[in-house]
């Protein structure tokens, strides 16, 4: 009989110790890495704002030096990077798409935007974050090194994202849909 935690098809057993549990925690951060590149260039694409638009391009280029850095961290280990879909990644961007689609005009889908490329800033601090406590555990300095300049990037994309949608985007989103509330709600009086 099946736990509550199993899923049927994935039964492999496969994770047997601390190692192992860390290498699949790095196979799901390389392949989310990858997920976040043709995401980021859509969300530039949708993106209405020029400090916006600079934040993301930024992380985009940070991002592709991050799926590099964990190629080294796997070249250390000796281990293959791929393996692994990141299914949190998968449903994080699956919702944002939705989310930011549904937006009807600019202002909104720029806090939006922010929203969700932060959404997937925590999912990665997690991700590093716990990977680096496995890597100091293990004494694998020379892994937890990489692992932390990749989290505190993470970290400052994410105060950078914070400080732009609290200082100005949010305040815009806000001021934009009342007048469009107002708008909408007299012509359906007229109606
Ligand atoms: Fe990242």
């Amino acid at each position: 009989m099946l736990a509550l935690y199993q899923i049927p098809y994935l039964m492999e057993n496969d994770i047997l110790d601390l190692y192992d549990l860390m290498i699949g925690q790095l196979r799901d951060l390389y392949d989310g890495e990858q997920q976040q590149i043709e995401f980021l260039n859509a969300m530039y694409d949708a993106a209405d704002s020029f400090m916006l638009e600079e934040i993301i391009d930024y992380h985009s280029r940070e991002t592709r030096i991050q799926i590099d850095r964990l190629k080294r961290i796997f070249e250390i280990l000796n281990e293959q990077p791929e393996g692994e879909h990141s299914e949190g990644i998968s449903g994080i961007i699956f919702g944002a798409r939705r989310m930011v689609g549904r937006c009807g005009n600019e202002e909104v889908r720029n806090a939006a935007i922010i929203t969700a490329i932060q959404h997937i800033n925590h999912y990665e601090m997690a991700g590093y974050g716990t990977a680096l406590a496995f890597a100091k555990t293990l004494e694998r300095h020379d892994i937890g090194n990489l692992l932390l300049e990749t989290l505190r990037e993470e970290k400052r994309a994410d105060m950078g994202l914070s400080d732009l949608a609290e200082g100005q985007i949010n305040v815009d989103a806000k001021w934009t849909s009342l007048v469009e509330k107002v708008e909408r709600s007299s012509h359906s009086s007229h109606t």
